[in-house]
Protein backbone atom coordinates (compact mmCIF):
# COMPACT_ATOMS: atom_id res chain seq x y z
CA UNK A 1 0.00 0.00 0.00
CA UNK A 2 1.57 3.15 -1.34
CA UNK A 3 -0.52 5.63 0.21
CA UNK A 4 -0.31 9.38 0.50
CA UNK A 5 -3.51 10.98 2.16
CA UNK A 6 -3.69 14.45 1.60
CA UNK A 7 -4.39 16.44 5.00
CA UNK A 8 -8.30 17.03 4.42
CA UNK A 9 -11.15 16.21 6.22
CA UNK A 10 -11.42 12.85 4.58
CA UNK A 11 -7.43 11.69 4.69
CA UNK A 12 -8.04 13.40 8.80
CA UNK A 13 -10.45 10.86 9.13
CA UNK A 14 -8.86 7.62 7.65
CA UNK A 15 -5.52 8.25 9.62
CA UNK A 16 -7.63 8.62 12.69
CA UNK A 17 -9.08 5.10 11.98
CA UNK A 18 -6.34 3.30 11.32
CA UNK A 19 -4.55 4.49 14.82
CA UNK A 20 -7.71 3.28 16.00
CA UNK A 21 -7.46 -0.14 14.73
CA UNK A 22 -3.61 -0.34 15.94
CA UNK A 23 -1.99 0.23 12.66
CA UNK A 24 0.97 3.11 11.71
CA UNK A 25 0.29 6.68 10.15
CA UNK A 26 3.06 8.83 8.52
CA UNK A 27 2.34 12.54 10.09
CA UNK A 28 3.68 15.18 9.51
CA UNK A 29 4.68 17.70 12.37
CA UNK A 30 6.64 21.21 12.37
CA UNK A 31 10.15 19.12 12.64
CA UNK A 32 10.07 16.40 10.87
CA UNK A 33 7.80 13.40 10.03
CA UNK A 34 6.60 11.08 12.73
CA UNK A 35 5.52 7.31 12.67
CA UNK A 36 2.73 7.67 14.67
CA UNK A 37 0.71 4.93 16.63
CA UNK A 38 -1.86 4.84 19.37
CA UNK A 39 0.22 5.24 22.72
CA UNK A 40 -1.91 3.15 24.33
CA UNK A 41 -2.01 -0.11 22.17
CA UNK A 42 1.16 -2.16 23.12
CA UNK A 43 1.03 -4.24 19.89
CA UNK A 44 0.83 -1.23 18.05
CA UNK A 45 3.88 0.60 19.00
CA UNK A 46 5.54 -2.97 19.05
CA UNK A 47 5.02 -2.73 15.31
CA UNK A 48 6.46 0.92 15.35
CA UNK A 49 9.87 -0.92 16.31
CA UNK A 50 9.11 -3.57 13.58
CA UNK A 51 8.74 -1.52 11.21
CA UNK A 52 11.59 0.45 11.51
CA UNK A 53 13.99 -2.14 12.16
CA UNK A 54 15.29 -0.99 15.22
CA UNK A 55 17.86 -3.56 17.26
CA UNK A 56 16.49 -1.67 21.12
CA UNK A 57 13.83 -0.26 22.55
CA UNK A 58 13.88 3.40 23.05
CA UNK A 59 11.60 5.55 24.49
CA UNK A 60 9.08 7.48 22.34
CA UNK A 61 8.21 10.86 22.51
CA UNK A 62 4.25 11.19 23.16
CA UNK A 63 2.77 14.04 20.89
CA UNK A 64 -0.19 15.64 22.87
CA UNK A 65 -2.61 18.46 21.99
CA UNK A 66 -1.53 20.87 24.32
CA UNK A 67 -0.37 21.07 28.08
CA UNK A 68 -3.92 20.23 29.65
CA UNK A 69 -3.99 16.74 28.18
CA UNK A 70 -0.07 16.82 29.02
CA UNK A 71 -0.59 16.87 32.47
CA UNK A 72 -2.36 13.37 32.27
CA UNK A 73 0.71 11.49 31.17
CA UNK A 74 2.98 13.20 33.67
CA UNK A 75 3.69 15.63 36.20
CA UNK A 76 4.85 19.07 35.24
CA UNK A 77 6.79 20.94 37.94
CA UNK A 78 7.23 25.04 37.66
CA UNK A 79 10.00 25.02 35.20
CA UNK A 80 8.20 22.44 32.70
CA UNK A 81 5.05 24.01 32.99
CA UNK A 82 6.66 27.51 31.91
CA UNK A 83 8.75 25.72 29.17
CA UNK A 84 5.34 23.91 27.96
CA UNK A 85 3.13 27.54 28.82
CA UNK A 86 6.08 29.78 26.39
CA UNK A 87 7.02 27.11 23.45
CA UNK A 88 3.79 24.56 22.73
CA UNK A 89 2.99 23.87 20.12
CA UNK A 90 6.21 23.94 18.86
CA UNK A 91 9.87 21.43 18.22
CA UNK A 92 10.56 21.03 22.50
CA UNK A 93 10.00 18.11 24.00
CA UNK A 94 9.75 17.54 28.14
CA UNK A 95 10.88 14.81 29.85
CA UNK A 96 9.12 14.71 32.81
CA UNK A 97 7.82 12.00 35.54
CA UNK A 98 5.37 9.75 33.97
CA UNK A 99 1.73 9.46 35.79
CA UNK A 100 2.14 5.73 36.43
CA UNK A 101 -2.02 5.44 35.94
CA UNK A 102 -1.78 7.10 32.76
CA UNK A 103 -3.13 5.31 29.90
CA UNK A 104 0.11 4.25 27.83
CA UNK A 105 1.58 1.21 26.79
CA UNK A 106 4.58 0.10 28.70
CA UNK A 107 6.66 -0.07 25.90
CA UNK A 108 5.88 3.74 24.39
CA UNK A 109 8.75 4.62 27.08
CA UNK A 110 10.70 1.36 26.89
CA UNK A 111 9.43 0.69 30.80
CA UNK A 112 11.09 4.19 32.47
CA UNK A 113 9.50 6.45 35.20
CA UNK A 114 9.46 9.26 33.21
CA UNK A 115 8.05 10.29 29.89
CA UNK A 116 8.67 12.12 26.66
CA UNK A 117 5.60 14.53 25.69
CA UNK A 118 5.34 17.45 23.21
CA UNK A 119 2.54 19.36 21.63
CA UNK A 120 3.27 19.64 17.50
CA UNK A 121 2.83 22.84 15.56
CA UNK A 122 1.43 21.54 12.55
CA UNK A 123 -2.30 21.90 11.80
CA UNK A 124 -2.80 18.56 10.24
CA UNK A 125 -1.56 16.81 13.20
CA UNK A 126 -3.42 18.92 15.82
CA UNK A 127 -6.60 18.22 13.67
CA UNK A 128 -5.20 14.48 13.82
CA UNK A 129 -5.21 14.83 17.50
CA UNK A 130 -8.47 16.38 18.06
CA UNK A 131 -9.91 13.29 15.48
CA UNK A 132 -8.31 10.38 17.16
CA UNK A 133 -9.27 11.84 20.71
CA UNK A 134 -6.01 10.27 22.40
CA UNK A 135 -2.54 11.10 22.05
CA UNK A 136 -0.08 9.50 19.64
CA UNK A 137 3.68 8.20 20.15
CA UNK A 138 5.77 9.11 17.03
CA UNK A 139 9.58 8.64 16.68
CA UNK A 140 10.92 9.88 13.64
CA UNK A 141 9.56 8.24 10.06
CA UNK A 142 13.15 6.48 9.04
CA UNK A 143 14.41 3.30 9.08
CA UNK A 144 16.60 2.53 11.99
CA UNK A 145 20.36 4.82 11.36
CA UNK A 146 18.75 6.87 8.77
CA UNK A 147 17.87 10.68 8.10
CA UNK A 148 14.66 11.76 8.98
CA UNK A 149 12.20 12.37 6.50
CA UNK A 150 10.87 15.90 5.64
CA UNK A 151 8.17 15.50 2.85
CA UNK A 152 5.38 12.56 2.48
CA UNK A 153 7.05 10.94 -0.30
CA UNK A 154 9.97 10.25 1.85
CA UNK A 155 8.41 8.35 4.24
CA UNK A 156 6.57 6.25 1.78
CA UNK A 157 9.92 5.27 -0.23
CA UNK A 158 11.78 4.91 3.32
CA UNK A 159 8.88 2.02 4.49
CA UNK A 160 8.45 0.86 0.67
CA UNK A 161 4.86 1.66 0.57
CA UNK A 162 3.97 -0.38 3.96
CA UNK A 163 2.67 2.54 5.91
CA UNK A 164 0.00 5.47 4.83
CA UNK A 165 1.29 9.09 4.95
CA UNK A 166 -0.85 12.09 5.53
CA UNK A 167 0.92 14.91 3.86
CA UNK A 168 0.94 17.73 5.29
CA UNK A 169 3.60 19.55 2.67
CA UNK A 170 7.41 19.80 3.99
CA UNK A 171 8.33 20.07 6.89
CA UNK A 172 9.52 23.89 7.75
CA UNK A 173 11.99 23.06 10.71
CA UNK A 174 13.65 19.85 9.44
CA UNK A 175 15.41 19.53 12.83
CA UNK A 176 13.93 17.37 15.43
CA UNK A 177 12.43 18.83 18.67
CA UNK A 178 14.85 20.28 21.44
CA UNK A 179 14.74 17.90 24.43
CA UNK A 180 14.48 18.89 27.57
CA UNK A 181 14.90 16.64 30.99
CA UNK A 182 14.03 17.74 34.77
CA UNK A 183 16.50 16.03 37.06
CA UNK A 184 16.24 15.98 40.54
CA UNK A 185 19.82 18.96 40.16
CA UNK A 186 18.01 20.86 37.50
CA UNK A 187 16.42 21.12 33.99
CA UNK A 188 19.48 19.53 31.69
CA UNK A 189 19.44 19.76 27.48
CA UNK A 190 19.37 15.90 26.66
CA UNK A 191 18.86 16.70 22.59
CA UNK A 192 19.69 19.58 21.02
CA UNK A 193 16.96 20.64 18.31
CA UNK A 194 14.46 23.02 16.81
CA UNK A 195 14.37 25.49 19.90
CA UNK A 196 17.65 26.79 21.24
CA UNK A 197 19.37 26.28 24.20
CA UNK A 198 19.80 29.98 24.98
CA UNK A 199 16.49 30.59 24.57
CA UNK A 200 15.05 28.17 27.13
CA UNK A 201 17.84 29.57 29.65
CA UNK A 202 16.29 33.05 29.21
CA UNK A 203 12.84 31.49 30.04
CA UNK A 204 14.31 29.52 33.01
CA UNK A 205 16.85 31.84 34.29
CA UNK A 206 18.85 29.26 34.95
CA UNK A 207 21.37 27.40 32.75
CA UNK A 208 20.98 23.76 31.46
CA UNK A 209 23.03 21.37 32.08
CA UNK A 210 24.21 18.83 29.73
CA UNK A 211 24.33 22.59 27.01
CA UNK A 212 27.56 22.59 24.98
CA UNK A 213 29.95 20.01 23.07
CA UNK A 214 29.64 16.48 24.41
CA UNK A 215 26.02 15.79 24.95
CA UNK A 216 25.10 12.24 24.99
CA UNK A 217 22.49 10.76 22.95
CA UNK A 218 19.46 10.58 25.08
CA UNK A 219 17.93 7.01 25.90
CA UNK A 220 21.35 5.86 26.16
CA UNK A 221 21.72 7.15 29.80
CA UNK A 222 18.23 7.37 30.55
CA UNK A 223 18.12 4.18 33.63
CA UNK A 224 16.46 1.44 32.32
CA UNK A 225 13.66 -0.48 34.64
CA UNK A 226 16.06 -3.87 36.26
CA UNK A 227 14.19 -6.26 37.72
CA UNK A 228 15.54 -6.56 41.38
CA UNK A 229 15.82 -10.48 41.27
CA UNK A 230 18.72 -12.27 38.89
CA UNK A 231 17.47 -12.50 35.36
CA UNK A 232 18.78 -15.92 33.26
CA UNK A 233 18.74 -16.29 29.67
CA UNK A 234 17.97 -19.03 27.36
CA UNK A 235 16.89 -21.17 30.08
CA UNK A 236 15.18 -24.65 29.52
CA UNK A 237 13.59 -24.99 32.36
CA UNK A 238 13.22 -23.11 36.07
CA UNK A 239 16.05 -24.16 38.92
CA UNK A 240 14.83 -23.26 42.76
CA UNK A 241 13.50 -19.89 43.27
CA UNK A 242 13.08 -18.55 39.88
CA UNK A 243 10.17 -18.11 38.04
CA UNK A 244 10.15 -18.91 34.08
CA UNK A 245 9.55 -16.74 31.81
CA UNK A 246 8.23 -18.30 28.40
CA UNK A 247 8.08 -17.49 24.36
CA UNK A 248 5.99 -19.56 22.36
CA UNK A 249 4.41 -22.25 24.43
CA UNK A 250 7.11 -22.72 26.58
CA UNK A 251 6.27 -25.82 28.75
CA UNK A 252 6.23 -24.69 32.83
CA UNK A 253 6.70 -21.40 32.49
CA UNK A 254 4.76 -18.68 35.13
CA UNK A 255 4.31 -16.32 32.19
CA UNK A 256 4.37 -16.28 28.75
CA UNK A 257 5.63 -13.88 26.38
CA UNK A 258 3.49 -15.21 23.40
CA UNK A 259 2.13 -18.61 23.72
CA UNK A 260 1.62 -18.60 19.61
CA UNK A 261 5.15 -16.81 19.31
CA UNK A 262 4.58 -13.77 17.54
CA UNK A 263 7.35 -11.62 18.18
CA UNK A 264 5.01 -8.14 18.39
CA UNK A 265 2.86 -9.71 21.23
CA UNK A 266 5.75 -10.71 23.20
CA UNK A 267 7.53 -6.78 22.77
CA UNK A 268 3.61 -5.56 24.09
CA UNK A 269 4.05 -7.82 26.97
CA UNK A 270 7.87 -7.53 27.79
CA UNK A 271 8.34 -5.30 30.51
CA UNK A 272 4.54 -5.55 32.31
CA UNK A 273 5.59 -9.34 32.80
CA UNK A 274 9.09 -8.61 33.78
CA UNK A 275 7.28 -6.34 36.21
CA UNK A 276 5.20 -8.95 37.51
CA UNK A 277 7.47 -11.84 38.07
CA UNK A 278 9.66 -9.14 39.42
CA UNK A 279 6.91 -8.51 42.07
CA UNK A 280 6.53 -11.82 43.29
CA UNK A 281 10.01 -11.97 44.24
CA UNK A 282 11.37 -14.47 42.31
CA UNK A 283 14.56 -14.74 40.08
CA UNK A 284 13.55 -15.39 36.30
CA UNK A 285 14.53 -17.34 33.82
CA UNK A 286 13.91 -16.58 30.15
CA UNK A 287 13.31 -19.35 27.41
CA UNK A 288 15.42 -18.26 24.11
CA UNK A 289 13.43 -16.01 21.98
CA UNK A 290 14.59 -15.33 18.50
CA UNK A 291 17.10 -13.17 17.41
CA UNK A 292 15.38 -11.94 14.05
CA UNK A 293 13.25 -9.38 13.90
CA UNK A 294 11.82 -7.83 17.17
CA UNK A 295 13.57 -10.59 18.77
CA UNK A 296 16.80 -8.75 18.91
CA UNK A 297 15.43 -5.58 20.68
CA UNK A 298 13.59 -7.95 23.20
CA UNK A 299 16.96 -10.03 23.40
CA UNK A 300 19.03 -6.52 23.61
CA UNK A 301 16.74 -5.38 26.89
CA UNK A 302 16.68 -9.10 28.19
CA UNK A 303 20.68 -8.93 28.06
CA UNK A 304 20.85 -5.19 29.83
CA UNK A 305 18.22 -6.91 32.62
CA UNK A 306 20.51 -9.94 32.88
CA UNK A 307 23.80 -8.06 33.10
CA UNK A 308 26.39 -7.85 36.38
CA UNK A 309 25.18 -4.97 38.64
O1 LIG B 1 10.84 16.44 16.42
C1 LIG B 1 10.74 15.35 16.99
O2 LIG B 1 10.98 15.21 18.19
C2 LIG B 1 10.31 14.14 16.14
C3 LIG B 1 8.87 14.39 15.66
C4 LIG B 1 8.30 13.22 14.90
O3 LIG B 1 8.05 14.73 16.76
N1 LIG B 1 10.41 12.91 16.89
C5 LIG B 1 11.60 12.34 17.19
O4 LIG B 1 11.48 11.12 17.85
O5 LIG B 1 12.67 12.82 16.93
P1 LIG B 1 12.68 10.06 18.00
O6 LIG B 1 12.07 8.83 18.56
O7 LIG B 1 13.40 9.90 16.70
O8 LIG B 1 13.61 10.70 19.07
C6 LIG B 1 13.11 10.83 20.38
C7 LIG B 1 14.22 10.88 21.39
C8 LIG B 1 14.90 9.54 21.54
O9 LIG B 1 16.29 9.68 21.38
C9 LIG B 1 14.54 9.10 22.94
O10 LIG B 1 15.56 8.38 23.54
C10 LIG B 1 14.23 10.41 23.65
O11 LIG B 1 13.64 11.19 22.65
N2 LIG B 1 13.27 10.22 24.74
C11 LIG B 1 11.94 10.03 24.66
N3 LIG B 1 11.39 9.81 25.86
C12 LIG B 1 12.41 9.87 26.75
C13 LIG B 1 12.51 9.68 28.15
N4 LIG B 1 11.45 9.38 28.90
N5 LIG B 1 13.74 9.80 28.72
C14 LIG B 1 14.84 10.08 27.97
N6 LIG B 1 14.81 10.24 26.63
C15 LIG B 1 13.61 10.13 26.02
MG1 LIG C 1 14.93 9.77 15.07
Amino acid sequence: MSEIWPANEEGIGRAASRLESGGLVGVPTETVYGLAADAANGEAVARIFETKGRPAFNPLILHVRDLEQARRFGHFGDAARQLAERFWPGPLTLVVPLDEGAPLALLATAGLGTVGLRSPAHQATQELLRGFGRPFVAPSANRSGRISPTRAEHVTSEFAGQVPVLDGGPCPGGIESTIVGFAEDGPALLRPGGIAAEEIEAVLGARLAGAGPGIQAPGMTASHYAPRGQVRLNAGAAQAGEALLGFGGTAGAALDLSPSGDLREAAANLFDYLRRLDAEDADIAVAPIPESGLGRAINDRLRRAAAPR
